[in-house]
Protein backbone atom coordinates (compact mmCIF):
# COMPACT_ATOMS: atom_id res chain seq x y z
CA UNK A 1 0.00 0.00 0.00
CA UNK A 2 1.61 3.50 -0.38
CA UNK A 3 2.25 6.13 2.11
CA UNK A 4 -0.10 8.22 2.93
CA UNK A 5 0.94 12.22 1.71
CA UNK A 6 1.31 14.54 4.51
CA UNK A 7 2.18 18.26 3.61
CA UNK A 8 2.33 20.93 6.17
CA UNK A 9 4.25 24.42 6.41
CA UNK A 10 5.43 27.47 8.74
CA UNK A 11 5.62 30.73 8.03
CA UNK A 12 8.54 32.47 8.41
CA UNK A 13 7.50 35.36 10.04
CA UNK A 14 9.33 35.45 13.61
CA UNK A 15 11.09 33.15 16.12
CA UNK A 16 9.96 30.12 15.74
CA UNK A 17 8.64 29.13 19.24
CA UNK A 18 7.67 25.65 21.32
CA UNK A 19 3.74 26.10 20.13
CA UNK A 20 5.27 25.79 16.52
CA UNK A 21 8.01 22.90 17.62
CA UNK A 22 5.21 20.58 19.90
CA UNK A 23 2.46 22.05 17.73
CA UNK A 24 3.74 20.96 14.08
CA UNK A 25 7.06 20.18 13.86
CA UNK A 26 7.33 17.58 16.57
CA UNK A 27 4.31 15.66 15.12
CA UNK A 28 5.52 15.93 11.69
CA UNK A 29 9.11 14.55 12.50
CA UNK A 30 7.62 12.04 14.78
CA UNK A 31 5.00 10.33 11.50
CA UNK A 32 8.66 10.80 9.12
CA UNK A 33 9.18 7.56 8.25
CA UNK A 34 5.68 6.04 8.43
CA UNK A 35 4.37 9.11 5.67
CA UNK A 36 5.24 10.37 2.31
CA UNK A 37 6.30 14.02 3.38
CA UNK A 38 6.45 17.47 2.61
CA UNK A 39 6.94 20.67 4.35
CA UNK A 40 6.95 23.78 3.43
CA UNK A 41 8.23 27.47 4.27
CA UNK A 42 5.38 29.18 3.42
CA UNK A 43 6.38 33.16 2.72
CA UNK A 44 3.92 33.83 0.46
CA UNK A 45 2.05 33.20 3.76
CA UNK A 46 4.04 35.66 5.42
CA UNK A 47 3.74 38.64 3.39
CA UNK A 48 0.23 38.85 4.86
CA UNK A 49 1.01 40.94 6.90
CA UNK A 50 3.92 43.60 6.82
CA UNK A 51 7.36 41.94 6.59
CA UNK A 52 11.25 44.02 6.07
CA UNK A 53 12.59 41.88 3.02
CA UNK A 54 16.03 41.65 4.58
CA UNK A 55 15.08 40.28 7.92
CA UNK A 56 12.36 37.76 6.05
CA UNK A 57 15.33 36.51 3.74
CA UNK A 58 17.07 35.70 7.05
CA UNK A 59 13.98 33.74 8.38
CA UNK A 60 13.40 31.54 5.71
CA UNK A 61 17.44 29.97 6.08
CA UNK A 62 16.42 29.96 9.88
CA UNK A 63 12.96 28.40 9.55
CA UNK A 64 14.84 25.26 6.94
CA UNK A 65 17.50 24.87 9.86
CA UNK A 66 15.19 24.67 12.39
CA UNK A 67 13.29 21.84 9.79
CA UNK A 68 16.51 19.97 9.34
CA UNK A 69 17.93 20.49 13.00
CA UNK A 70 15.02 19.11 14.80
CA UNK A 71 14.94 15.95 12.35
CA UNK A 72 13.20 16.44 9.26
CA UNK A 73 15.31 14.34 6.52
CA UNK A 74 15.83 15.47 3.26
CA UNK A 75 16.14 11.65 2.08
CA UNK A 76 12.49 11.06 4.10
CA UNK A 77 10.73 14.85 3.14
CA UNK A 78 10.68 17.09 0.53
CA UNK A 79 11.63 20.52 2.17
CA UNK A 80 11.14 23.78 0.05
CA UNK A 81 9.74 27.18 -0.43
CA UNK A 82 6.36 28.25 -1.02
CA UNK A 83 7.71 31.07 -3.67
CA UNK A 84 10.28 28.62 -5.27
CA UNK A 85 6.88 27.34 -6.91
CA UNK A 86 4.45 29.28 -9.02
CA UNK A 87 1.42 26.67 -8.98
CA UNK A 88 0.79 28.04 -5.64
CA UNK A 89 -0.30 31.56 -6.50
CA UNK A 90 -2.09 29.80 -9.93
CA UNK A 91 -4.22 27.02 -8.24
CA UNK A 92 -5.28 29.84 -5.21
CA UNK A 93 -6.57 32.47 -7.82
CA UNK A 94 -8.81 29.42 -9.85
CA UNK A 95 -9.81 28.12 -6.04
CA UNK A 96 -10.38 31.87 -5.24
CA UNK A 97 -13.62 31.24 -7.61
CA UNK A 98 -14.92 28.65 -5.44
CA UNK A 99 -14.80 30.36 -2.32
CA UNK A 100 -17.33 32.40 -0.85
CA UNK A 101 -16.45 36.04 0.65
CA UNK A 102 -18.70 35.09 3.46
CA UNK A 103 -17.05 32.33 4.94
CA UNK A 104 -13.79 33.58 4.30
CA UNK A 105 -14.98 36.59 6.62
CA UNK A 106 -16.02 34.00 9.29
CA UNK A 107 -12.33 32.57 9.73
CA UNK A 108 -11.34 33.44 13.20
CA UNK A 109 -7.87 33.76 12.35
CA UNK A 110 -8.64 36.53 10.11
CA UNK A 111 -10.71 38.14 12.82
CA UNK A 112 -7.82 37.79 15.26
CA UNK A 113 -5.46 39.73 13.46
CA UNK A 114 -7.80 42.60 11.94
CA UNK A 115 -10.33 42.78 14.78
CA UNK A 116 -9.46 44.36 18.25
CA UNK A 117 -9.64 42.06 21.04
CA UNK A 118 -11.42 41.47 23.64
CA UNK A 119 -8.63 39.68 25.89
CA UNK A 120 -6.39 43.11 25.12
CA UNK A 121 -9.02 45.71 26.32
CA UNK A 122 -10.67 43.41 29.29
CA UNK A 123 -8.40 42.51 32.41
CA UNK A 124 -9.81 39.41 33.97
CA UNK A 125 -10.10 39.60 37.47
CA UNK A 126 -7.88 38.76 39.83
CA UNK A 127 -7.44 34.73 39.58
CA UNK A 128 -8.73 33.84 42.97
CA UNK A 129 -11.90 35.54 42.55
CA UNK A 130 -11.99 33.68 39.21
CA UNK A 131 -12.03 30.49 41.37
CA UNK A 132 -15.10 30.55 43.04
CA UNK A 133 -16.81 30.26 40.10
CA UNK A 134 -17.92 27.30 37.96
CA UNK A 135 -17.45 26.57 34.18
CA UNK A 136 -21.22 27.49 33.12
CA UNK A 137 -21.13 31.13 35.05
CA UNK A 138 -17.60 32.33 33.52
CA UNK A 139 -19.51 31.40 30.08
CA UNK A 140 -22.35 33.82 31.23
CA UNK A 141 -19.57 36.38 32.18
CA UNK A 142 -17.61 36.57 28.94
CA UNK A 143 -20.98 36.14 26.41
CA UNK A 144 -22.28 39.43 28.61
CA UNK A 145 -18.62 41.42 28.09
CA UNK A 146 -18.74 40.44 24.41
CA UNK A 147 -21.77 41.39 23.61
CA UNK A 148 -21.53 44.45 25.50
CA UNK A 149 -18.11 45.15 23.82
CA UNK A 150 -19.51 44.76 19.98
CA UNK A 151 -22.66 46.91 20.31
CA UNK A 152 -20.43 49.51 21.71
CA UNK A 153 -19.44 52.14 19.29
CA UNK A 154 -15.71 52.27 20.03
CA UNK A 155 -15.50 48.46 18.62
CA UNK A 156 -17.53 49.14 15.81
CA UNK A 157 -15.50 52.25 14.91
CA UNK A 158 -12.01 50.64 15.51
CA UNK A 159 -12.96 47.38 13.18
CA UNK A 160 -14.13 49.70 11.00
CA UNK A 161 -10.86 51.78 10.70
CA UNK A 162 -8.77 48.48 10.77
CA UNK A 163 -10.85 46.99 7.92
CA UNK A 164 -10.06 49.94 5.54
CA UNK A 165 -6.56 48.83 5.82
CA UNK A 166 -6.45 45.21 6.24
CA UNK A 167 -4.73 44.11 2.73
CA UNK A 168 -6.95 41.39 0.33
CA UNK A 169 -3.50 39.10 1.28
CA UNK A 170 -4.51 38.49 4.73
CA UNK A 171 -8.36 37.60 3.61
CA UNK A 172 -7.73 35.37 0.63
CA UNK A 173 -4.89 33.21 3.69
CA UNK A 174 -7.06 30.54 3.54
CA UNK A 175 -7.61 30.05 -0.08
CA UNK A 176 -3.58 29.94 -0.82
CA UNK A 177 -3.20 27.43 2.49
CA UNK A 178 -5.87 25.43 0.55
CA UNK A 179 -4.31 25.58 -2.49
CA UNK A 180 -1.13 24.57 -1.02
CA UNK A 181 -2.47 21.12 0.22
CA UNK A 182 -4.31 20.56 -2.74
CA UNK A 183 -1.48 21.02 -5.24
CA UNK A 184 0.03 18.11 -3.76
CA UNK A 185 -2.81 15.29 -3.47
CA UNK A 186 -2.44 15.86 0.67
CA UNK A 187 -4.14 12.72 2.45
CA UNK A 188 -3.06 14.43 5.78
CA UNK A 189 -1.99 17.91 7.47
CA UNK A 190 -0.57 17.66 11.17
CA UNK A 191 -1.04 21.66 12.60
CA UNK A 192 -1.63 22.88 15.67
CA UNK A 193 -5.61 23.91 16.88
CA UNK A 194 -5.30 27.30 15.29
CA UNK A 195 -4.71 26.17 12.01
CA UNK A 196 -8.11 23.20 12.02
CA UNK A 197 -10.39 25.70 10.54
CA UNK A 198 -7.94 26.45 7.84
CA UNK A 199 -8.29 22.76 6.76
CA UNK A 200 -11.80 22.54 7.27
CA UNK A 201 -12.38 25.58 4.67
CA UNK A 202 -9.85 23.62 2.24
CA UNK A 203 -12.17 20.40 2.36
CA UNK A 204 -14.74 22.37 1.71
CA UNK A 205 -13.29 23.94 -1.60
CA UNK A 206 -12.31 20.37 -2.57
CA UNK A 207 -15.57 19.20 -2.46
CA UNK A 208 -17.22 22.07 -4.12
CA UNK A 209 -15.19 21.73 -6.84
CA UNK A 210 -15.72 17.53 -7.20
CA UNK A 211 -19.20 18.08 -6.87
CA UNK A 212 -19.68 20.74 -9.72
CA UNK A 213 -17.52 18.83 -11.67
CA UNK A 214 -18.55 15.47 -11.04
CA UNK A 215 -15.28 13.67 -10.70
CA UNK A 216 -12.36 13.73 -8.12
CA UNK A 217 -10.53 16.64 -9.07
CA UNK A 218 -8.72 16.87 -5.47
CA UNK A 219 -8.13 14.45 -2.84
CA UNK A 220 -10.24 15.22 0.12
CA UNK A 221 -7.59 15.93 3.33
CA UNK A 222 -7.96 15.79 7.08
CA UNK A 223 -6.55 17.31 9.61
CA UNK A 224 -4.20 15.80 12.57
CA UNK A 225 -3.87 17.69 15.92
CA UNK A 226 -2.03 16.31 18.64
CA UNK A 227 -4.51 16.70 21.66
CA UNK A 228 -1.48 17.81 24.22
CA UNK A 229 0.04 19.61 22.24
CA UNK A 230 -2.44 21.37 19.80
CA UNK A 231 -2.96 24.55 21.85
CA UNK A 232 0.69 26.03 23.60
CA UNK A 233 -0.36 28.94 25.66
CA UNK A 234 1.19 32.08 26.47
CA UNK A 235 3.79 31.73 29.52
CA UNK A 236 2.30 35.64 30.14
CA UNK A 237 -1.58 35.17 29.27
CA UNK A 238 -2.30 31.39 29.66
CA UNK A 239 -5.93 32.30 27.69
CA UNK A 240 -4.04 33.27 24.38
CA UNK A 241 -1.84 31.25 22.15
CA UNK A 242 1.76 31.17 22.09
CA UNK A 243 2.38 33.19 19.40
CA UNK A 244 5.40 34.54 17.14
CA UNK A 245 3.83 37.89 16.78
CA UNK A 246 3.20 38.60 20.36
CA UNK A 247 4.96 41.80 21.16
CA UNK A 248 6.52 40.18 24.58
CA UNK A 249 9.32 38.08 23.93
CA UNK A 250 8.81 36.78 27.41
CA UNK A 251 5.35 35.04 26.47
CA UNK A 252 7.67 32.44 24.36
CA UNK A 253 9.81 29.81 24.42
CA UNK A 254 12.11 30.18 21.43
CA UNK A 255 13.73 27.35 19.69
CA UNK A 256 16.73 29.26 20.02
CA UNK A 257 16.35 30.66 23.27
CA UNK A 258 19.61 29.94 25.65
CA UNK A 259 19.22 27.71 28.81
CA UNK A 260 19.40 30.15 31.01
CA UNK A 261 16.30 32.62 29.21
CA UNK A 262 13.95 29.68 29.28
CA UNK A 263 14.89 29.06 33.15
CA UNK A 264 14.03 32.80 33.74
CA UNK A 265 10.78 33.19 31.11
CA UNK A 266 9.58 29.69 32.89
CA UNK A 267 9.93 31.10 36.22
CA UNK A 268 8.25 34.21 35.83
CA UNK A 269 5.35 32.02 33.34
CA UNK A 270 1.81 33.07 35.01
CA UNK A 271 0.86 30.40 37.14
CA UNK A 272 -2.85 30.20 39.28
CA UNK A 273 -4.16 30.79 42.82
CA UNK A 274 -3.56 27.45 44.99
CA UNK A 275 -0.57 25.39 45.04
CA UNK A 276 -1.73 21.95 43.57
CA UNK A 277 -0.22 20.72 40.15
CA UNK A 278 -3.92 19.83 38.71
CA UNK A 279 -4.98 20.16 34.84
CA UNK A 280 -7.97 22.36 34.95
CA UNK A 281 -7.67 24.45 31.89
CA UNK A 282 -10.56 26.78 33.50
CA UNK A 283 -9.26 27.39 37.13
CA UNK A 284 -5.71 26.89 36.36
CA UNK A 285 -4.63 27.48 32.75
CA UNK A 286 -1.72 28.55 33.64
CA UNK A 287 -0.34 25.16 35.33
CA UNK A 288 -2.59 23.53 32.51
CA UNK A 289 -0.71 25.23 29.58
CA UNK A 290 2.81 23.84 31.52
CA UNK A 291 1.15 20.06 31.88
CA UNK A 292 0.49 19.95 28.34
CA UNK A 293 4.10 20.98 27.78
CA UNK A 294 5.41 18.07 30.16
CA UNK A 295 2.98 16.09 28.70
CA UNK A 296 3.63 16.38 24.78
CA UNK A 297 7.57 16.36 25.69
CA UNK A 298 7.68 13.63 27.68
CA UNK A 299 4.49 11.51 26.13
CA UNK A 300 3.15 10.69 29.65
CA UNK A 301 -0.63 11.84 29.75
CA UNK A 302 -1.17 14.98 31.93
CA UNK A 303 -2.84 12.26 34.71
CA UNK A 304 0.42 10.82 35.36
CA UNK A 305 2.08 13.55 35.64
CA UNK A 306 -0.48 15.23 37.88
CA UNK A 307 0.43 12.08 40.03
CA UNK A 308 4.59 12.31 39.83
CA UNK A 309 3.79 15.97 41.44
CA UNK A 310 1.04 15.56 43.88
CA UNK A 311 3.57 16.20 46.45
CA UNK A 312 5.68 18.98 44.93
CA UNK A 313 5.53 22.60 44.71
CA UNK A 314 4.92 25.19 41.83
CA UNK A 315 8.30 26.10 41.17
CA UNK A 316 9.85 22.52 41.03
CA UNK A 317 7.52 22.19 38.86
CA UNK A 318 8.30 25.01 36.87
CA UNK A 319 11.89 24.24 37.02
CA UNK A 320 11.63 20.50 35.58
CA UNK A 321 9.15 21.77 32.72
CA UNK A 322 12.34 24.54 32.23
CA UNK A 323 14.59 21.79 31.82
CA UNK A 324 12.80 19.11 29.53
CA UNK A 325 12.65 21.68 27.22
CA UNK A 326 16.09 22.86 27.61
CA UNK A 327 17.21 19.39 26.81
CA UNK A 328 14.62 19.31 23.78
CA UNK A 329 16.34 22.60 22.15
CA UNK A 330 19.57 22.18 22.99
CA UNK A 331 20.56 19.45 20.21
CA UNK A 332 18.69 20.91 17.60
CA UNK A 333 20.55 24.32 18.43
CA UNK A 334 23.95 22.22 18.42
CA UNK A 335 22.90 21.09 14.47
CA UNK A 336 21.62 24.23 13.48
CA UNK A 337 25.11 25.79 14.55
CA UNK A 338 26.41 23.45 12.22
CA UNK A 339 24.63 23.77 9.06
CA UNK A 340 25.53 26.54 6.82
CA UNK A 341 23.33 28.96 4.42
CA UNK A 342 24.64 27.45 0.97
CA UNK A 343 23.89 23.52 2.14
CA UNK A 344 20.81 24.63 3.25
CA UNK A 345 19.63 26.39 -0.05
CA UNK A 346 21.08 23.67 -2.10
CA UNK A 347 18.39 21.65 -0.23
CA UNK A 348 15.23 23.81 -0.61
CA UNK A 349 16.17 23.66 -4.24
CA UNK A 350 16.44 20.07 -4.61
CA UNK A 351 13.05 19.88 -2.72
CA UNK A 352 11.29 22.43 -4.75
CA UNK A 353 12.60 20.27 -7.72
CA UNK A 354 10.95 17.28 -6.36
CA UNK A 355 7.61 18.37 -5.73
CA UNK A 356 7.75 20.17 -8.74
CA UNK A 357 6.39 17.00 -11.03
CA UNK A 358 3.10 17.00 -8.94
CA UNK A 359 2.48 20.21 -8.37
CA UNK A 360 2.69 20.57 -12.14
CA UNK A 361 0.25 17.91 -13.04
CA UNK A 362 -2.29 18.72 -10.16
CA UNK A 363 -2.42 22.11 -12.22
CA UNK A 364 -2.99 20.93 -15.09
CA UNK A 365 -5.84 18.40 -14.45
CA UNK A 366 -7.26 21.47 -12.79
CA UNK A 367 -7.02 24.06 -15.62
CA UNK A 368 -8.44 21.21 -17.71
CA UNK A 369 -10.90 20.65 -15.55
CA UNK A 370 -12.07 23.88 -15.57
CA UNK A 371 -12.04 24.84 -18.88
CA UNK A 372 -8.85 27.16 -19.06
CA UNK A 373 -6.83 27.53 -22.11
CA UNK A 374 -6.87 25.78 -25.20
N1 LIG B 1 0.68 28.11 20.29
C1 LIG B 1 0.65 27.09 19.44
N2 LIG B 1 0.39 25.84 19.89
C2 LIG B 1 0.35 24.78 19.03
N3 LIG B 1 0.61 24.91 17.70
C3 LIG B 1 0.87 26.13 17.23
N4 LIG B 1 1.16 26.59 16.00
C4 LIG B 1 1.36 27.91 16.04
N5 LIG B 1 1.22 28.36 17.29
C5 LIG B 1 0.93 27.29 18.06
C6 LIG B 1 1.24 25.72 14.82
O1 LIG B 1 2.49 25.98 14.17
C7 LIG B 1 2.31 25.83 12.77
C8 LIG B 1 2.88 26.99 12.05
O2 LIG B 1 2.17 28.17 12.36
P1 LIG B 1 2.27 29.41 11.38
O3 LIG B 1 3.64 29.90 11.33
O4 LIG B 1 1.70 29.04 10.08
O5 LIG B 1 1.36 30.51 11.94
P2 LIG B 1 0.46 30.65 13.19
O6 LIG B 1 -0.39 29.44 13.36
O7 LIG B 1 -0.27 31.95 13.04
O8 LIG B 1 1.58 30.69 14.31
P3 LIG B 1 2.13 31.90 15.15
O9 LIG B 1 3.35 31.44 15.81
O10 LIG B 1 1.06 32.43 16.02
O11 LIG B 1 2.54 32.96 14.08
P4 LIG B 1 2.08 34.45 13.89
O12 LIG B 1 2.27 35.10 15.22
O13 LIG B 1 3.01 34.95 12.82
O14 LIG B 1 0.65 34.42 13.45
C9 LIG B 1 0.83 25.61 12.50
O15 LIG B 1 0.59 24.22 12.35
C10 LIG B 1 0.20 26.10 13.77
O16 LIG B 1 -1.05 25.48 14.02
Amino acid sequence: MSKKRVFSGIQPTGNLHLGNYLGAILNWVRGQDDKDNIFCIVDLHAITVPQDPKDLQKRIIETAKIYLAAGIDPAKSSIFIQSSRPEHTELAWILNNFTYFGELKRMTQFKDKTGVQLGRLFQLPDTRTLSSYDRSQLEDIIRHIETEWKNSDTFRNQNKRKEETVSVGLFDYPVLMAADILLYNTDEVPVGDDQKQHVEICRDIAERVNKRYKEKVFVIPEPIINKESARIMSLTDPTAKMSKSDENDGSRINITDTPDAIRKKFARAVTDSGSEIKFDVVKKPGISNLLNILSSITQKSTSELEKEYASKNYGQFKADVAEAVINLFEPIQQKMAGLNDKEVTKILEDGAKKVAPTARETLERVQKTVGLGI
